[in-house]
């Protein structure tokens, strides 16, 4: 079998060491990779984002599967494309795709559907937003904008003045472009959040195992938002009694009313849940596997990973018997020194072995190039540390030894990956 993997993040990379555990996948290709991706497939240039790039590839190279990682080329519709094209595919159809695409239609689903969800208003005129931001006058509140936005479309505003300004900046400015031309203005919740990624094929739904991720850029929770600065799983709040509520008020509700709405979604579909006072709500959806939870719910999976995607892509997922680790997994990400904001690549990496690896964890590259038997940074997280341990406990003492190991110029990583995870625990 021949496999092409779209995207060039660590998620990417963890997909494609789980796909090399099986033994009938002889070829793995990637559209575009990263350093690190390039000791375990063969890269091509091709953006993630080039529809008609990447299917001319695939039909060159009679790739036998495709599995389209990213939020954008699954927006875009990469999925229906290689489709056409007779190429078996994990991942959603772009009108499935639009649950994370679009918040105005995630949030009218909830609604519809009674998912549990935040309290929201949908605006397309910035006098209108700020003048029911003021009737309200509740602060916290949280303002987002309806389309991708790299993960930064939310801002969440502790007075009216900052509020205006959000709103100025997505609907006059547009810091998002397009995307922050309608926004949701939602209520304020609290509460542990807990990602749960789940495969579905439109019929069934298997959670896999929960997870948390840490997404400010500093210790304690503080600096500005990132893509993830590191993750653990399991998520100790999201206990089995909550699990099985989220499966009938969230997961089941989601699925059915996709496929009432004529969207039936195939894939991983990522629910972000807020564990409120009263009860699990869900903050957001994504169509697509998580960065870095990835890294540490594959870590985790004991089953063959193919094997998953296949019967997805075919519709038997309830014939899948999923088989999940005991114990933990934790995953420190290294980031270049000013992430997310301004940074420099380019440094050498120390201390990887020639794989890109090292001893007792497994190294997802994120932001790498490899040129002449080394490694250099090319990006704002650079690697996700990643190690399972019979606890929680020791898959962080795992990852922070290896991580504290790798070296770069100006490197940035948390020192409290797991921390609140380990005091919950307690
Ligand atoms: P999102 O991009 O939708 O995941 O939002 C980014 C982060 O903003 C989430 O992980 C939450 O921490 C926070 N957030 C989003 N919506 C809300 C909300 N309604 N109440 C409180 N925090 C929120
Ligand atoms: N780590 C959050 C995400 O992938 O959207």
């Amino acid at each position: 079998m021949k496999i092409l993997v779209i995207g060039n993040g660590g998620r990417e990379h963890t997909i494609i060491k789980k796909l090399k555990e099986n033994k009938d996948i002889t070829e793995i290709l990637c559209c575009s990779g990263n350093g690190g991706i390039s000791r375990d497939a063969t890269c091509f240039p091709i953006k993630p984002t080039d529809i008609e790039g990447v299917c001319e590839l695939a039909k060159a190279q009679n790739v036998d599967f495709a599995v389209v990682a990213p939020d954008d080329p699954l927006v875009l519709g990469m999925v229906d494309s290689l489709h056409k094209e007779g190429i078996p595919c994990f991942g959603p159809s772009a009108n499935a795709a639009i649950i994370e695409g679009s918040k105005v239609f995630s949030k009218n689903l909830m609604k519809k559907y009674n998912i549990p969800t935040a309290k929201y208003e949908v605006f397309t005129e910035p006098e209108k937003a700020i003048e029911y931001i003021e009737k309200n006058n509740e602060f916290p509140i949280v303002i987002k904008a309806d389309g991708l936005a790299l993960g930064k479309g939310v801002i969440i505003a502790e007075d009216l003045k900052s509020a205006k300004d959000a709103v100025s900046s997505m609907m006059e400015d547009h810091i998002f472009g397009k995307s922050g031309s309608t926004v949701v203005v939602e209520e304020f919740l609290t509460g542990p959040e807990v990602s749960v990624l789940a495969f579905t094929d439109s019929k069934t739904v298997k959670p896999m195992i929960s997870s948390m991720d840490h997404k400010r850029a500093l210790d304690n929770d503080k600096g500005l938002n990132t893509g993830g600065m590191g993750t653990v799983a399991p998520n100790p709040y999201y206990t089995s009694d909550i699990a099985d509520e989220c499966m009938k008020k969230i997961f089941m509700p989601t699925i059915e009313a996709m496929n009432k709405e004529g969207r039936p979604f195939k894939g991983c579909l990522y629910f972000g849940l807020m564990l409120t006072p009263k009860g699990p709500y869900v903050i957001e959806y994504n169509c697509r596997f998580g960065d870095p939870e990835t890294q540490v719910v594959l870590q985790m999976l004991d089953s063959d990973l193919f094997e998953i995607m296949k019967a997805v892509e075919e519709e038997r997922l309830a014939e899948c018997d999923i088989k999940w680790h005991d114990g933990a997994a934790a995953c420190v990400v290294l980031a270049s020194g000013g992430y997310p904001q301004k940074y420099q690549t380019g440094y050498k990496i120390e201390g990887l072995d020639a794989n890109g690896q090292a001893d007792g964890v497994c190294v997802y590259h994120a932001g790498t190039s490899y040129k002449d038997e080394e490694f250099f940074t090319a990006g704002g997280r650079v690697m996700g540390v990643t190690a399972r341990g019979e606890n929680l406990e020791s898959a962080l003492k795992k990852a922070y030894s290896a991580a504290e190991k790798i070296t770069f110029e100006n490197v940035h990583m948390r020192r409290d990956i797991g921390k609140r995870a380990l005091e919950a625990l307690k």
